[in-house]
């Protein structure tokens, strides 16, 4: 058993907001995989341009990359803060490209499972439960409707003084669904033991409170968090 917090669910239904809350709730590690998936678009775009690519070369790209999550949040490629270039529009359209490369995701799956083993932590992405940590203590599946998730997206980035335009918003949503649930390896897909959380009526609060009594049930984080009490 491994002493995990699994949480995956499809774009926009607010899982890294969650999982960075339940991990400072708990004073565990957070560890966003997208974030990780996007390092290696970007070093890729800065390298290549986001032309054709053979897979091989891609896949030492991304073994190349020194991806690193630090604790306070963000993500550093090669030493580099790029938490805010990673959430470029361009960067996230090529990532989906990136994710959909075997050999890539060997290879961050076993960034992924070192820095999971090391310490309690909240892994967030779309193949945690299903294939990154299959053992995970506690898995959890966010959804929500399609149309709360536009609602989501629409509100995150007029926060961010970002335009929002509705029917863009959806169109590029249900484009991203199609192609996460249509990945070969690590497709988006509900692990069989997964919690299935259905946000689409509650508060961000409310699944915080709730995924956070689930965690303190396994005895696994019991052990570890009272270590830390
Ligand atoms: O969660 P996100 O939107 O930041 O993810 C960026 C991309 O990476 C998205 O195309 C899905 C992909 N991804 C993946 O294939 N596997 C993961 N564990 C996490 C993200």
């Amino acid at each position: 058993m491994d002493c995990v917090v699994a949480i995956d669910g499809p774009v926009a239904v607010g899982k890294s907001s969650v999982a960075r809350r339940v991990a400072v709730s708990l004073g565990i590690r957070h560890i966003n995989t997208g974030a990780m998936y996007r390092a290696v678009a970007l070093k890729l775009m800065r390298l290549r341009g986001a032309g054709p690519i053979n897979d091989n070369a891609m896949a030492e790209i991304a073994r190349n990359a020194r991806i690193e999550l630090p604790r306070e949040g963000g993500v550093l490629l090669d030493g580099e803060d790029v938490s805010e270039a990673i959430r470029e529009e361009q960067v996230s359209n090529f990532t989906a490209v990136v994710a959909d490369n075997a050999q890539v995701r060997d290879i961050l799956v076993e960034h992924q499972r070192r820095l999971g083993s090391e310490e309690p932590s909240v892994l967030e992405g779309r193949d945690i439960g299903t294939v990154v940590f299959r053992n995970a203590a506690l898995k959890i599946y966010l959804d929500a409707s399609p149309e709360i998730r536009v609602e989501r997206r629409v509100a995150q980035l007029r926060r961010k003084g970002l335009p929002a335009n509705r029917e863009e918003v959806f169109h590029g949503l249900v484009e991203r669904d199609r192609a996460d649930r249509a990945r070969a390896t690590g497709g988006l897909k509900m692990a069989d033991d997964a919690t299935l959380i259905d946000t689409t009526h509650y508060e961000e609060d409310f699944v915080i409170d709730l995924i956070c009594a689930l965690v303190r049930e396994q005895p696994c984080f019991q052990e570890r968090l009272a270590v830390r009490a």
